[in-house]
């Protein structure tokens, strides 16, 4: 069977072929970085506009490094929440189009389940269940994942993502969008040299599994703007913060359910620090630990190809043409489109 998947629920116009016996046969992304980061930020209007320019092109580029014809495709898979609504609707649109003309079906895919299951398409298989942790630059979450499609959304971010955190004590620092791989890169040479509050590290209440990162972007940019310390030393000290935040509350979600694997997703993801305190902490505490490759890390419509297809064989689930987009929705609870949304057959 024969994929074809699109994402572009942010910054990166990415379209994917995903063959189920060869694995990834092509997965195009383009990258709207320059366009972004005079705006030191994603700009959405601007990420709308440069998806329609850039889209079918991608296609191309895709179905040519695939080596195949679009005509064999046999369905498409797009990414249809969350994110960036006028930027979803550009992705969603395209693939409804290329569905229709090849009367195939249509499959949805939620962005965090696809960042979730990009740890296996290079995998023979699935141990269920396992802790999910989502880290990237709109989400911070951690999800029990018991099966496919049977997500326990246990806690999430009350304000800032971390990669958002990453994106924004970069920018006070005065580097690049995205800041995330530069605050990487320096803290290398850099030393923990301001201690910078873990919010939320010991709570054993209600928020026990819930991040909060804007106090810690508060802190970490008062100590910049005293003009004392290295860029180095306030990376380091930023990013030991984070991730010691990170690593504590996925291996207690670990424990608390008993589940002997965490995977980990989303861009933040690549993040050098955060792979090597969790792979020492796994180890110790007897938890198989799966990131996925950097390339498979940040957004790309292989995640979404092959969740797709992983949807259609387990589920055969698909949407008619008259499914939308949307900006939020939680992943425990996207499975409701499918009632609300008239399906294939019963549209039939
Ligand atoms: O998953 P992603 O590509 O897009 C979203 O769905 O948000 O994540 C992008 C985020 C950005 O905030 C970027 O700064 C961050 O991932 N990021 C990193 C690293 N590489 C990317 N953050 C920390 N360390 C990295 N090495
Ligand atoms: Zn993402």
């Amino acid at each position: 069977m024969l994929i074809l998947a699109v994402e572009s629920s942010c910054d990166d116009t990415s379209v994917a072929v995903y063959h189920s016996q060869r694995g990834i046969l092509s997965n195009v992304v383009s990258s709207q970085v320059k366009v972004h980061q005079e705006w030191g930020g994603v700009f959405p209007e601007l990420a709308a506009r440069e998806h329609t320019r850039n889209f079918l092109f991608v296609v191309d580029r895709a179905l040519k490094d695939a080596n195949i014809d679009l005509k064999e495709i046999d369905a498409v898979a797009t990414t249809f929440c969350p994110g960036l609504i006028i930027s979803l609707v550009v992705g969603v649109s395209g693939a409804k189009t290329i569905a229709y003309i090849l009367d195939k079906p249509l499959i949805p895919v939620h962005h965090i389940e696809a960042h979730i299951f990009a740890n296996f398409i290079r995998k023979e298989q699935i141990d269920y269940p396992f802790i999910a942790l989502v880290v990237s630059g709109g989400h911070t979450e951690l999800v029990l994942v018991r099966d496919f499609e049977d997500y326990i959304y246990l806690g999430g971010t009350l304000d800032d993502a971390v990669g958002e955190v990453y994106d924004k004590v970069a920018r006070a620092l005065g580097l690049e969008f995205p800041g995330g791989p530069i605050i990487d890169r320096l803290s290398k040479e850099g030393k923990e040299s301001v201690k910078l509050p873990r919010p939320l590290i010991h709570d054993k209440e209600e928020n026990r599994f819930n991040f909060s990162f804007s106090g810690l972007k508060s802190a970490t940019i008062r100590e910049i703007q005293k003009g004392i310390y290295l860029k180095e030393d306030i990376a380091a000290s930023f990013q030991n913060a984070a991730v010691e935040v990170l690593v504590k509350k996925s291996v207690d979600a670990c424990q608390e359910f008993n589940v002997k694997s965490l995977v980990v997703a989303g861009g933040v993801s690549a993040n050098s620090r955060l792979r090597e305190v969790l792979t020492k902490e796994c180890k110790k505490q007897g938890i198989n630990l799966s990131i996925p490759p950097i390339y498979l890390c940040t957004d790309n419509a292989a995640m979404v190809a092959y969740t797709g297809y992983l949807r259609y064989m387990k589920t055969g689930r698909t949407v008619s043409y008259d499914f939308e987009a949307l900006a939020k929705c939680r992943i425990d609870r996207f499975k409701e489109i499918f009632k609300t949304s008239t399906c294939l057959s019963s549209y039939q």
